[in-house]
């Protein structure tokens, strides 16, 4: 009942040309397969190239990497909701952890954002995870639902359906290092059963919660072999057509539950 998802974010990776170029070899190798949904994230100054690369009838969706709160003003080189979607973007990724601990973002400001992006028609995917210290000391679970809890704050049960969580743990973000599908599982699972007890156990039966860190074309369907994984957030191996093309192959051809 939840649509698998894979994102690729490119982070601060290839220019407008180099963007459009990918693209185009990227979107025949993707499988077109309803079960399956793909977003590609490129940076702000290539969405517009990878929007036509794509053409209107294109199957792969169109992503932010960030936004401001503020819908407009004086907010030197940020980007707002409407700017977003007027690039044709229909999702945005919020509090990512290289957000939160290069660029000082707390969970205050990845709340408004979390707002502003359903104020403006965005679909959220919030970043949680824990450091290699918040692991290792027993605190994974309290502070991965500590960062939904403070991401969704007053959020109603029908503006929970539009967000998507991304558990990625900051420890397996471009290290090579993946969780474990078990890892992942217990901490998914943990949080599915935060947002039950906080907003309806439909709610959270609906709640698409994805894996990311060091997700390869090699653990990709481990991962996506369990039921309470509802897809990937890649990083590095999304740059290239190869290894993406095997991620979403091995999210099409996962069991289904
Ligand atoms: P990675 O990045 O796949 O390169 O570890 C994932 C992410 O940061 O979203």
């Amino acid at each position: 009942m939840r649509t698998t998802l894979i994102v690729g974010n490119w982070k601060m990776n290839k220019t407008a040309s180099e963007a459009a170029r990918f693209v185009r070899e990227l979107t025949s190798a993707l499988p077109r397969d309803p079960a399956v949904e793909i977003v590609l994230v490129p940076p702000f100054t290539a969405l517009e190239s990878v929007r036509a690369a794509l053409g209107s009838a294109s199957h792969l969706g169109l992503g932010g990497q960030n936004m401001h709160w503020e819908a407009q003003g004086a907010f030197t080189g940020e980007i707002s909701g409407p700017m977003l979607r007027d690039l044709g973007c229909t999702y945005v990724i919020v509090g990512h952890s290289e957000r939160r601990a290069l660029f000082g973002e707390r969970d205050g400001d990845v709340h408004k954002k979390v707002r502003s992006a359903l104020l403006h028609g965005l679909r959220p995917i919030l970043c949680v995870g824990e450091s290699l210290e918040e692991r290792e000391s027993g605190r994974t679970e309290p502070l991965v639902t500590g960062q939904v809890a403070a991401a969704l704050n007053g959020l109603s049960q029908r503006e929970l359906d539009a967000i998507t969580i991304a558990y990625e743990p900051v420890w397996a973000i471009g290290t090579g290092r993946a969780a474990t599908t078990e890892q992942a599982v217990t901490v998914h699972r943990a949080i599915r059963k935060h947002i039950a007890a906080g907003w309806h156990h439909d709610t959270a039966g609906r709640m698409r919660i994805l894996y990311g860190g060091s997700v390869t074309p090699q653990n990709a369907a481990s991962l996506l072999s369990e039921p309470d994984i509802d897809g990937a957030l890649v990083g590095g191996a999304c740059l290239k057509t190869d290894s993406f093309a095997t991620i979403a192959l091995a999210a099409k051809n996962r069991p289904t539950h």
